[in-house]
């Protein structure tokens, strides 16, 4: 029977049998002991599954991946120590040196970091286009090395949305992987893989655990995407001599993706996530239907508040019908944005930060997507190092701060910030 997705969230990764702990076991342990040597060597040779080293798998981590690629729809999933650590394996996975990825310049500074300075060093280029580009748009910058085209479905921090079905036609057109990050809508309010993604990655770290105990990463794999003979991706295609000589698209079929990340990538950089943190960021899952819900439905109740207001000069959020991506929220988005949204305070960067200190429910931290409501001033911390031009380039004014609803009280929300804009 097809589970409606609240209840995957409580209950897909994990089935105990008979006399087994009802509750996720935590298998704090490195390795695994085995009877039998000819039996871990079929282990080494992916002959047969099971684990050997938690470097490469863990049943506590396999739990969390099962859970999660059951919640996007996705084949099977890779759990990683972090959000950049997710990113960065699913982009080495496809791209090697003199490789080229497409990406919307609407994505988490880490990522734009990742792409632009540290990638390009590898000698993986990358080019940087709207959110909003269309097919043709997309396919004027596609090269014969190109290997990725990438974006995140509601973005950090400039909450647009992803013109899906422009990134997947182009995509898929040329035979080219197409991965979202979906972090910021969690599977709750979008699954990329039906608006044609092959590969979905998450910050666990946000709203899957939603409690900021645990830094992770997921990497979903549809199992879409077909590498057989695609000319593309030579190394899908022949043999992998790290790996006694298996070819990933002909031995490991709709799994090809996954399986080379996990047996050659993770192997070789060994980004994993510990079984403690899987713990932990699968019990925060079980509630992620329950918290999406009041996090969307209050950071709407804000941004509304907010876009009435005399000391406010503009507020960003996508179900606001104000909003510039209202039309692709509508689209792609299901029940809601999530948490996050954006506001201008007048009078510039001292009201912003005078705003700030008079909050008292609503916390000054560097995080988002949690359930305790935080704040942060971009300008001043996250995005201090850019110039004026840079930030207004990427739409960050000196009186911006973003804001992120967690799951308290509307009302509470809603007086702490009325009394703080009152007293600037
Ligand atoms: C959309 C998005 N992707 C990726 C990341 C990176 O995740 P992590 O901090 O878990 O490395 C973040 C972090 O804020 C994020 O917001």
């Amino acid at each position: 029977m097809e589970k409606h997705i609240d209840t995957k969230c409580v209950q897909s990764g994990y089935s105990p049998k008979s006399g087994q702990p009802r509750i996720t076991p935590i298998v704090q342990s490195t390795t695994f002991f085995y009877e039998n040597p000819e039996q871990l060597a079929r282990l080494f040779d992916l002959k047969e599954s099971g684990y050997f080293y938690s470097r490469l798998s863990n049943p506590t981590c396999a739990v969390l991946e099962e859970k999660v690629a059951a919640l996007e729809g996705g084949k099977a999933a890779l759990a990683t120590s972090s959000g950049q650590a997710a990113i960065t394996l699913a982009a080495l996975n496809v791209c090697n040196c003199g490789d080229h990825i497409i990406s919307s310049s609407a994505i988490y500074g880490g990522t734009y970091n990742l792409f632009d300075v540290t990638l390009r060093k590898l000698g993986i280029e990358t080019t940087f286009i709207s959110p909003d580009s269309t097919a043709e748009e997309i396919e004027k910058h596609i090269r014969p090395q190109t290997k990725l085209i990438y974006g995140e479905t509601v973005s950090n921090p400039a909450i647009s949305v992803l013109n899906f079905e422009g990134y997947s036609n182009a995509a898929k057109k040329h035979g080219i992987l197409f991965m979202v990050d979906n972090t910021l809508s969690s599977p709750i309010h979008c699954r990329p893989i039906l608006l044609g993604a092959d590969i979905v990655i998450h910050s666990s770290t946000k709203y899957i655990d939603g409690h900021a105990t645990s830094l992770g990463g997921i990497i979903v794999d549809s199992g879409n995407f077909d590498f057989k003979g695609n000319k593309r991706y030579a190394d899908f295609n022949t043999p992998d001599q790290s790996y006694h000589g298996l070819i990933y698209s002909k031995d490991c079929g709709e799994l090809a993706f996954i399986t080379k990340a996990r047996a050659q990538l993770m192997r070789d950089i060994g980004a994993c996530m510990s079984p403690f943190n899987a713990f932990l960021t699968n019990l925060g899952c079980e509630t992620l239907h329950l918290r999406m819900e009041r996090t969307s439905y209050n950071a709407l109740e804000i941004a509304k508040t907010l876009s009435s207001h005399q000391k406010i000069e503009f507020v960003k959020y996508p179900f606001l019908s104000s909003d510039a991506n209202y039309g692709k929220a509508e689209k792609y988005l299901n029940g809601g944005a999530g948490g996050m949204l954006s506001f201008g305070v007048k009078g510039g960067k001292e009201k912003a930060l005078d705003f700030i200190k008079n909050l008292s429910v609503v916390a000054n931290v560097t995080h988002v997507a949690d359930l305790r409501s935080s704040v942060i001033h971009p300008a001043s911390t996250t995005h201090r190092q850019l110039s004026r031009q840079a930030l207004a380039e990427a739409g960050i004014s000196e009186n911006l701060i973003r804001f992120s609803a967690g799951i308290e009280n509307i009302n509470d929300l809603t007086k702490d910030i009325l009394s703080a804009l009152k007293k600037i």
